[in-house]
């Protein structure tokens, strides 16, 4: 089943919409990242050295599962599950543009994600954030991640989602 939301508002009243990433969708997520600030933003990614960064985003492009957030045809927020080898589990990451931060856009798209998680059968999906990035361990705990693990750098969260 196709993942999209459409007519989405943003807590500023800009419009957006969430829709699948496609393999031929490089250019629009690079052209993203290459703006993207800071970079790294969380545990080294996205990627400071462009070329790095080009092969990380095609290689989840390749591997993942991709959603993104559109302004028209402008990607400003991207998301992906990246399956584990049985395909029960999934790792989950996140980055929104510095430009539309904190507009809910995160939520939305996390939310649309964990939902295409379920269509496709995971069992849960995880994630590591670093214990100081406060805005994403705050989305999780919304989206109903739980606390498994932690060190003194990082927590790892899981939600199970049944199936
Ligand atoms: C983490 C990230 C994806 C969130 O996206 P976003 O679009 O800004 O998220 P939202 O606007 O939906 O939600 C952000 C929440 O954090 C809250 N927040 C903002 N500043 C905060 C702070 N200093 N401390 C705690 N919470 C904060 C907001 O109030 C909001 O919560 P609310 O909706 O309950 O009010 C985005 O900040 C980002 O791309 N960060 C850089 C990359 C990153 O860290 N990715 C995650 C690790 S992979």
């Amino acid at each position: 089943m196709e993942c999209r939301r459409i007519n989405l508002i943003d807590r500023s009243g800009g419009k957006y919409e969430i829709r699948m990433c496609q393999p031929h969708d490089l250019a629009p997520l690079m052209d993203m990242y290459a703006l993207f600030l800071p970079r790294p933003a969380s545990q080294g990614l996205p990627p400071e050295d462009h070329e790095v960064c080009t092969e990380w985003a095609r290689g989840l492009l390749a591997i993942g599962e991709n959603i993104a957030a559109w302004t028209d045809e402008r990607l400003i927020g991207h998301a992906a599950l990246i399956p584990d080898l049985q395909g029960r589990s999934a790792e989950f990451v996140i980055f929104v543009h510095q430009d539309f931060r904190n507009l809910g856009i995160g939520t939305e798209l996390a939310g649309a994600t964990l939902e295409r998680a379920k269509t496709l059968g995971f069992r849960s999906v995880w994630l590591t954030v670093s214990v100081t990035n406060f805005v994403a361990i705050r989305l999780y705990l919304k989206l109903d991640f739980q606390y498994c693990d932690m060190d003194d750098c990082e927590r790892t969260m899981i939600i199970k989602l049944g199936g």
